[in-house]
């Protein structure tokens, strides 16, 4: 059976940092609240030229680097954004142009907060299916760009960033022993599409709009769905949160994280946490997290690792991989 094994990782983040107590200057708020209520602490904001396709293309070269590859051995490119360069082309095809890149192809993938479970599964179903064999898989988003600066509900929660990884084909036996993507699974509802959305689009206004959430109404269903998505994943492949060597979900909120964890009976030292120093960077974080776990030496080669997002939509969904 082929499976789809992570074989690089790399992140970008913008030049900018900015602190909670720099917020308390733009909206009435403060570092307590902030750091209560969500864990965040700072956020990097994309400043001139800082784009998700530019951080997502230096994103796509650290994790090249990383797999030891170059972008001629890349079949397919696929980019989780709601912020894109452009309506259209996609930030996709714009990344594989900075990388130089002129065969295979690429495309976006839109599912908000969950798009990078989302691209992941994408792309674990087209290695499986002998589309690609080595394909960059990008969370890339700025935003800060979609941001209400004078909404004190929203504006304090978000960052920008981006995060790579490139999976590869390899002939495993077909039992949870094998690396790669052993597991995954994706949900949505549209029924909850007006809880956090933003109120401007090519079709409807005709301009970007600012993002909108009802926040006490994402959290209410947050921690019920990402359960529901792990402990499917866990099913399918016989494990349990036993086994797991680290959970690293969607940075949104730590109590959201720290809610997930508690339910799901996995203690906070197997959970990474980066929200902390990112916010809430949609598509971007969960790549993000894996990124500093890899860098920092807690993510090793043969390890359990559960990944799981929700977002707007509303969508959710985790995957189960053998790093
Ligand atoms: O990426 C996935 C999607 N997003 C999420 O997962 C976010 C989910 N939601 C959340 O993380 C939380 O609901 C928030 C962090 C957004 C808000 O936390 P909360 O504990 O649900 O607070 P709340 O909305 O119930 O607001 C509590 C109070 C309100 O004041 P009153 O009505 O009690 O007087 C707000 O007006 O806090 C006030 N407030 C603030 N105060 C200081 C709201 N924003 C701020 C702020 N600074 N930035």
């Amino acid at each position: 059976m082929i499976r789809s094994v992570v074989r690089g990782i790399g992140s970008s983040l913008p030049k900018r940092v900015v602190s909670n107590r720099e917020l308390e200057t733009l909206v009435e708020t403060s570092d307590d609240w902030i750091v209560q209520r969500t864990g965040i602490r700072q956020r990097y904001i994309a400043g001139e030229g800082e784009t998700s396709a530019s951080l997502g293309a230096e994103a796509a070269k650290a994790a090249l680097a990383m797999a030891g590859l170059s972008p001629d051995d890349i079949d397919m490119i696929i980019c989780a954004t709601s912020t894109p360069d452009n309506t259209f082309p996609s930030t996709a095809v714009n990344i594989q142009n900075r990388l130089g890149m002129s065969h295979g192809f690429a495309f976006d993938m839109q599912a908000v907060c969950s798009g990078f479970v989302y691209a992941l599964t994408t792309a674990d179903l087209y290695i499986r299916g002998g589309q690609a064999r080595r394909i960059l898989v990008i969370g890339a988003e700025t935003f800060s760009r979609l941001l209400d600066w004078k909404d004190r509900t929203t504006c304090v929660l978000f960052g920008d960033g981006a995060g790579a990884l490139v999976l590869e084909a390899e002939e495993g036996d077909g039992t949870a022993q094998d690396r790669g993507i052993l597991a995954s699974c994706l949900r949505s509802d549209g029924a909850h599409k007006d809880k956090l959305y933003v109120d401007g689009g090519v079709s409807t206004t005709g301009t970007i709009g600012h993002l909108r959430m009802e926040g006490r109404e994402v959290f209410k269903h947050a921690v019920g769905m990402i359960t529901d998505v792990v402990e499917q994943c866990f099913a399918d492949t016989g494990m349990s949160a036993d086994d797991l060597d680290w959970l690293v979900p969607h940075q949104a909120n730590l109590r959201i994280i720290d809610g997930a964890a508690k339910k799901l009976s996995i203690p906070m030292d197997k959970v990474v946490v980066t929200v902390d120093q990112h916010g809430n960077t949609s598509a971007a974080s969960i790549p993000l997290a894996l990124s500093a776990a890899v860098a920092d030496g807690r993510i090793k080669k043969g390890d359990i690792v559960m990944v799981d997002a929700m977002g707007g939509g509303f969508t959710w969904g985790a995957v189960l991989l053998r790093w």
